[in-house]
């Protein structure tokens, strides 16, 4: 049996009553809790910081799996893995010094992720893959949830494999945006091990019955 990892991102949950929708996708068993932190500046929107994400740790025991689109990531390091996140991923376009930032959240004692833009070459984290636990390979552009997934991620995923071995790194992949049931089995084909979704899984009419469809499809 795969052992494929189910993400909800609540950027599509319902920020009036955040801590009662973690609550339900826990249950719903969800494997990761996905934050997506954004600046307004690395990308064009805002959403939340450690302040909030402190207020919902006393919700779940779930991992917190947390992208940061915020430029630069590395003075926040350490708040984050404070405010309880688990795995801290940073952007390759983001930070000047990304094998020092993975190093910073090694050393943090977190799990350190990289993320790749859609424009974005795989080789880019050659040389920084020994200090990588999760790479993250946006399947939109970032900056919002419910977009339209881009097809020649499938591409960059094989390509990813390939250099995993090479390199014999340990790295999962995770892919992030507009992730559906259309769409899971094939990106588990290409080699997924993490799959984020938002919209799919919150706007659906039952979120706990799309987390549970999404884990018997990738299973
Ligand atoms: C986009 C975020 C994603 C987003 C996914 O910048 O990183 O995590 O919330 O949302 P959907 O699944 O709706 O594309
Ligand atoms: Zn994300």
């Amino acid at each position: 049996m795969l052992d494929i990892k189910i993400a909800p991102s609540i950027l599509a949950s319902d920020f009036a009553k955040l801590g009662e929708e973690v609550r339900a996708i826990d249950k719903a068993g969800a494997d990761y809790i996905h934050i997506d932190v954004m600046d307004g500046h690395f990308v064009p929107n805002l959403s939340f910081g450690t302040v909030v994400m402190k207020s919902l740790r006393s919700h779940t025991d779930k991992l917190f799996d947390v992208h940061l689109m915020i430029d630069p990531a590395q003075p926040y390091l350490e708040e984050y893995a404070v405010a309880g996140a688990d795995i801290i991923t940073v952007h390759v376009e983001a930070d000047k010094h990304l094998s020092r930032s993975l190093q910073v959240i090694r050393n943090l004692g977190k799990k350190a992720g990289v993320s790749l833009n859609p424009s974005t070459p795989e080789n880019t984290i050659e040389y920084v893959l020994d200090n990588v636990d999760l790479i993250l390979v946006m399947s939109v552009n970032p900056g919002f949830g419910g977009q339209k997934f881009i097809k020649n991620t499938f591409a960059k995923i094989s390509e990813l494999k390939k250099l995993i071995e090479l390199k014999k790194s340990s790295a999962i992949i995770e892919i992030d945006g507009g992730v559906t049931d259309q769409n899971a089995k094939e990106l588990i084909k290409a080699g997924a091990d993490v799959l984020v979704a938002g919209s799919f899984i919150f706007k659906s009419i039952s979120p706990l019955d799309t987390i549970s469809n999404l884990k018997s499809i990738t299973n």
